[in-house]
């Protein structure tokens, strides 16, 4: 995936908000698995968003403060053919700057020395601290010298900034092309879930199931994974990140699976669907499933401009409640016990995070005491859910478990857009209403 002129939008936003400070942005690293193997590389987020630039240990340089065509710089590694024989296809310094719109690059090993000059003239260093241990070293002695210089010359101050502060406002805020490329990763794993409901038998292994939806991410042409797939059935749903799958499934049990897929260009979906290993729901099952899609229901109709993830959040849990009451699972008033918090041992999870280039995805939630208000283009999953097993104690004063509830989990997520109207769900065409989901 090569579309140069969104990371370019994204460069030039980003430039404009470092405001005279040179930003210093890292790939990701290989990372060891054991002897000899590495993990599948997975580029970082922030790199990705601003590079579109696929490679392992490259540093990108951000210079608003250079003369234009010489703003974005990238240290890459260059093209060996011995290292490509093992490792793969690279770029290398010449290719880079026509493919992927680079200002001037360099082979990796001189970025030691071309670092300082780079530096030189800017405001401030925006670079994270404690994540890039292999060029921190290099950057703090960089930015102790600037620091000295400037305090013999009185220039300007100088300072050091997480580069999150600018980038992850601006990736918080989704443009067109990133939630078409997420309802695309949506699309292909609503079919994956689809899929598995309708081979899931008693008796079969939750890995099969497993093995079907990632099967299905792969065909459709994502990368794989967006995260470790969970498929829990019966009590295991009540494990939030199961990821064992290796029960067989019993008849009579529920089977919850959060999985979602990651595109080549790594936008994520986080779908989670719930339904019966025999297709008929019980009676206890049923009751709380309709409980939890209602949540849903409601919370997602929260999800507008102006509003907030609190507001989405509280909006689940007051439904939970009130129905769990109902249900004579809880006993109180519903205002007291939000308030005291003792539905927890029912629902002890947000009903929802951003959603983008990570799963959890960055970008505030709140603004100090201020919740940040909904704006169109932000996504959000909306994933109420209610677990019923004994790994939380029942708060004093609250009803006992019945043992007919217990080994149920019940989640149901969907990937939402704030819009200026209707709040657009990216995953529904994996089925959920309960006439739709029962054979
Ligand atoms: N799949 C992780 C989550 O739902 O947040
Ligand atoms: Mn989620
Ligand atoms: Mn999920």
């Amino acid at each position: 995936m090569n579309n140069q002129q969104i990371y370019k939008n994204h460069r030039e936003q980003f430039l404009g908000k470092l405001e005279g400070r040179a930003a210093i942005i890292p790939a990701a690293r290989m990372v060891p698995h054991h002897a000899d193997c590495d993990y599948p590389f997975r580029q970082n987020s922030d790199f990705w968003y601003l590079t579109g630039f696929d490679e392992p240990e490259s540093v990108a340089l951000f210079l608003p403060h250079r003369p234009k065509g010489e703003r974005y710089i990238l240290f890459v590694l260059p093209k060996i053919s011995s290292d490509e024989v093992w490792n793969g296809f690279r770029w290398g310094v010449e290719a880079v700057v026509d493919q992927f719109d680079v200002d001037v690059s360099h082979p990796l090993d001189e970025l030691e020395n071309r670092l300082w000059s780079y530096l030189e003239g800017a405001d401030g260093i925006s670079f994270s601290i404690g994540k890039h241990p292999h060029i921190e070293p290099l950057v703090l002695k960089i930015f102790s010298e600037q620091i000295e210089r400037s305090s013999r010359t009185g220039a300007v101050p100088f300072d050091l900034t997480a580069p999150s502060i600018f980038l992850h406002d601006l990736r918080l805020r989704k443009d067109d092309w990133e939630i078409q490329r997420m309802r695309e990763a949506s699309s292909i794993s609503a079919k994956a879930h689809e899929f598995a409901r309708q081979i899931v038998r008693a008796g079969m292994n939750e890995r099969e199931v497993q093995a079907v939806i990632e099967k299905t991410f792969l065909e459709e042409g994502a990368r794989g994974p967006a995260y470790p797939s969970i498929i829990a059935s019966g009590d295991n749903a009540c494990i939030l990140h199961y990821t064992a799958n290796n029960a067989l499934l019993r008849d009579g049990e529920l089977l919850l699976i959060d999985a979602g897929c990651s595109m080549v260009d790594y936008y994520n979906s986080d779908i989670t669907r719930t339904f019966p290993v025999n297709g008929k729901f019980t009676g206890e099952q049923s009751d709380l499933y309709e409980l939890v899609l209602e949540a849903q229901a409601k919370a997602i109709d929260c999800v507008l401009p102006g509003k907030n993830t609190e507001e989405v959040h509280l909006q689940a849990v007051r439904v939970l409640v009130q129905g769990l009451v109902d249900l004579g699972l809880l006993k109180g008033n519903v205002d007291s016990l939000i308030e005291q918090g003792l539905y927890r041992h029912f629902y002890m999870h947000r009903t929802g995070h951003w959603l983008g280039l990570d799963v959890h995805d960055v970008g505030a939630y709140r603004l100090g005491e201020y919740p940040i208000p909904l704006e169109a283009g932000m996504v959000l999953t909306v994933e109420p859910g209610i677990y019923i097993s004994d790994f939380f104690p029942v708060p004093d004063g609250q009803p006992l478990i019945e043992d007919r509830w217990k080994g149920i989990g019940i989640r149901v997520e969907d990937d939402v857009v704030v819009t200026n109207g209707k709040p657009d769900i990216l995953s529904s065409n994996a089925l959920k209403l309960l006439k739709e989901i029962e054979e």
